[in-house]
Parts: structure tokens; C-alpha cells; sequence
């Protein structure tokens, strides 16, 4: 059975340690390890709009010696034209691994459950991985290397009910980071996650703190402060009571005077200045944002070597 990436706890704290510290060495020395020479193909099925995901995985892929086959959603409209698993048994027959982006996690579960390679996730309404893989390397970078990130402290404001809200949570906790979360009634994480976020934790010496109607305190002498769109691909159609409900939480230079005077400000982007976000922040000195978007790359080439070895 391959191993699969589909949610942050699909690696252990120790594997999760791993993978960053090959995503370092790749960073310093990009074309160190080659396991798709050939090239091997990997697939990269988008099923909403992608621009970091798309051009991270493409140019780490052939970095490895791949083949990145971008098979574009609306074309193969996997679920509607033919099923998730007949998807999947022809795709694993040409290519090396799956990454897919999508709506429920379901739909990911359903592919990993049949495929013959591992199965990547690139963003479900439910968890986004990969981006905080790409984080965690941000905060090492920017804070003396990988023995640095347990005890850190990430404060993410807004839209805590969202996917990237749950993989701070899980991905963080595993990381051995203080995870504090903080958003209005209604954009709360999952209790589930939380749960699940708290028995990682546990383990890691990392914590687990959600905030609700006081972005100030979730943010008060963190290290990290991190926002993300109010509006995710799915929720257009709240756009407008979202914007309301989440003005507060706009992470505006009075709101970085809150946390420690060394913070960084980290967004996995799209950014939109003005809403979730000051321009004065996300383009100031303590924005660690293009970092951030670069590592993807090199988080991605490494959670990919991870896996394909496991076979
Ligand atoms: N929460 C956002 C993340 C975008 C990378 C969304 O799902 O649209």
C-alpha cells in the first residue's frame, strides 16, 4: 500500500521533522535528489483555481527529474464524467503519484483508498497541508533552523473554521508550536480538529488555544501571526456577511504591535490588502510572505521524495 499525504497527521511529529529537513537540504542544493529521472509523470489535477500550487508543484517536480501532468478539472470533471475510483485506476497507471486539489475530503479519501501511488493533497474545503508544511519551514528559516520551531507561538485570526485554520492547528501541534487561533462566533474550527489538535499537542509539548471576539489577545507575544483570505474558493456566496463579520480580525500594523516585536506575518495568499489584511503588513518588513510562497516548492519536493520511498 503507498502512504499518502491527505491530511497533517498523516505524518507522525517525527516524519513531519524529516520531510523539513530534506525540504532544507533541497532549498540549499535543489537538484539533490532526482527519484523521477527518467522522467517519471506526476499528476496534478486541479478542480478550483491555483497559481502557487500549480507552479510550485511543476517546477519542483521536474526538479526531481519528473514529468508534471497538469490535468485540468473542468476537462476530466472527476465525479461527473466517471468516478472518483475509475479516475484514479486510470490515472495510477501512468503516473508515479496523484496531487489533487478539490472540494470535500471525502472525494481524496475515496482516490487514496483505491490508488496505487500516493495520493497528495493540494487544498480540500477541510485541510491544506501542504501550505503548512511550506510554513513551518518559513518560521525555521526565519528563526535559526528547525531545532527553533517547537515553542513558537502562531497566532492565525479570521476565518478559524476554514482549511488552512484546521491544518495550523494539526500541522502546528505536530511542529510542537503554541497554536492560538482566534475568530468571531461562527468561524470557529471544528471541534473535531481541536480535539485532534490537542492529542498531538500533548505529545509534541506543542499547545492548543481557541480565542473567540478578541483578536488582540490570540495575537498577544506570538511569534507568527498569520491570516488568510475571508473568503475561500466555495464561500462566494457569503462574500458579503463574511466581510462583515471578519472586519476585526484585519491584521492591521496596531494589531502586529500586539505580538512580539520580532513577529513575522506569514499568508499563504491570495492576499486581499485592505480586508484580512493592511498593505502596510503583508508588504512591510516583518512580511515573510514571498518566503513563504516559495517554500512551497521546496516543502512539496520533499513530502514527495517522502512518500515514493515508502513504497
Ligand atoms: N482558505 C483558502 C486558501 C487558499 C490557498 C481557500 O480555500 O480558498
Amino acid at each position: 500500500m503507498p502512504r499518502h499525504f491527505l491530511r497533517d497527521d498523516d505524518l507522525t511529529p517525527a516524519e513531519q521533522r524529516e520531510v523539513l529537513r530534506r525540504a532544507l537540504e533541497l532549498r540549499a542544493e535543489p537538484f539533490a535528489r532526482t527519484p523521477l529521472a527518467g522522467p517519471q509523470s506526476v499528476a496534478l489535477l486541479f478542480d478550483k483555481p491555483t497559481l502557487r500550487t500549480q507552479a510550485s508543484f511543476s517546477a519542483g517536480i521536474a526538479e526531481l527529474g519528473g514529468f508534471p501532468m497538469v490535468v485540468d478539472g473542468r476537462l476530466a470533471q472527476v465525479g461527473v464524467r466517471e468516478s472518483v475510483a475509475d479516475v484514479t485506476r486510470v490515472l495510477d497507471r501512468q503516473v508515479s503519484a496523484i496531487v489533487w486539489r478539490t472540494f470535500g475530503q471525502e472525494r481524496l479519501d475515496e482516490m487514496a483508498a483505491v490508488s496505487a501511488v500516493p495520493v497528495v493533497n493540494a487544498l480540500t474545503d477541510q485541510f491544506h497541508p501542504c501550505q503548512i508544511l511550506a510554513d513551518l519551514l518559513t518560521v525555521a528559516q526565519h528563526r535559526g533552523g528547525l531545532d527553533a520551531l517547537p515553542g513558537q507561538r502562531l497566532a492565525y485570526v479570521g476565518d478559524a473554521a476554514n482549511n488552512m485554520g484546521a491544518s495550523y492547528l494539526i500541522g502546528g501541534a505536530t511542529a510542537g508550536l503554541h497554536v492560538l487561533v482566534g475568530g468571531p462566533e461562527g468561524y470557529q474550527p471544528d471541534a473535531d480538529v481541536v480535539r485532534r489538535a490537542e492529542e498531538i499537542a500533548a505529545t509534541t509539548g506543542g499547545s492548543v488555544t481557541v480565542t473567540t471576539d478578541d483578536p488582540a489577545a490570540a495575537v498577544a507575544d506570538a511569534d507568527v501571526v498569520v491570516t488568510d483570505t475571508w473568503v475561500s474558493m466555495g464561500d462566494e456566496e457569503s462574500a458579503a456577511q463574511r466581510v462583515q463579520d471578519l472586519s476585526p480580525y484585519q491584521v492591521t500594523p496596531e494589531l502586529m504591535d500586539r505580538a512580539r516585536p520580532d513577529a513575522i506575518f506569514l499568508h499563504c495568499l491570495p492576499a486581499y490588502r485592505g480586508k484580512e489584511v493592511a498593505a502596510e503588513v503583508i508588504d512591510g518588513p516583518r512580511s515573510a510572505v514571498w518566503d513563504e510562497a516559495e517554500n512551497r516548492r521546496h516543502a512539496q519536493k520533499a513530502v514527495l521524495t517522502f512518500l515514493l520511498e515508502q513504497r
